[in-house]
């Protein structure tokens, strides 16, 4: 596929509204879709109905856009949201469960990888869920997952630990965030 070189001054970072839903929601399942295709991805890429979660008010999806073309999307889950596996790590850390937000996915289309978008979009995720009141983020990536341990390592994440397999996702680095 052929790769688009951009101005980042073209992409618009902002959050998703219902009102969006019906515009670009196709796009998102899309973007899914199509990286589901890909034999070397290491995303774990789910069904619509998962998607569908992030326009309620449990999480919010976040969207790098170009004009009125999506190009990419992060979404932030809430409380309803973290995945189980967090669960007795808030409990050894005392945190509580509502000051916390989960990284869950983000996409980049193919064609505009590698232009930095995914690095502002997801310096736009982490302070928009500190606008939004969290105090803690966390995230898993696959340990061969290059581009995606380099977004949250220059986003400020720490290594909390790696596990063998996790919901159906094959091996897991854990990484933690303070907003
Ligand atoms: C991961 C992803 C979102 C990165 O988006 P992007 O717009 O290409 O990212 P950027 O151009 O901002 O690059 C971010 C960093 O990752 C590095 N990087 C990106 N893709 C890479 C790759 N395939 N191999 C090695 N490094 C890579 C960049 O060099 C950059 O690092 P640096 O700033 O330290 O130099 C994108 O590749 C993607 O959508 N991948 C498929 C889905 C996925 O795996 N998502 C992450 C898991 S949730």
């Amino acid at each position: 596929m052929d790769s688009i070189e951009l101005q980042s001054s073209h992409v618009e970072y902002r959050p998703l509204t219902l009102q969006d839903k019906s515009t670009y929601f196709p796009t998102i399942l899309t973007l899914v879709h199509a990286e589901s295709q890909q034999p070397q991805s290491l995303l774990k890429c789910w069904s619509p109905s998962f998607y569908e979660q992030f326009w309620t008010s449990d999480g919010s999806i976040l969207g790098a856009l170009i004009g009125e073309t999506l190009v990419g999307f992060a979404l932030l889950g809430f409380s309803a949201l973290i995945p189980a596996i967090w669960v007795s790590y808030l409990d050894d850390l005392g945190i509580r469960r509502e000051q916390c937000g989960a990284c869950r996915s983000i996409i980049i289309a193919a064609s505009y990888r590698r232009n930095a978008i995914g690095s502002a979009l997801f310096q736009f995720h982490m302070g928009y869920a500190q606008a939004q009141g969290l105090k803690h983020l966390f995230g898993t990536a696959h340990p061969d997952n290059t581009g995606s341990l380099r977004l949250f390592q220059n986003g400020g994440f720490s290594l909390v630990g790696q596990i063998d397999a996790h919901e159906s996702m094959g091996p897991r680095i854990l990484l933690h965030k303070s907003l």
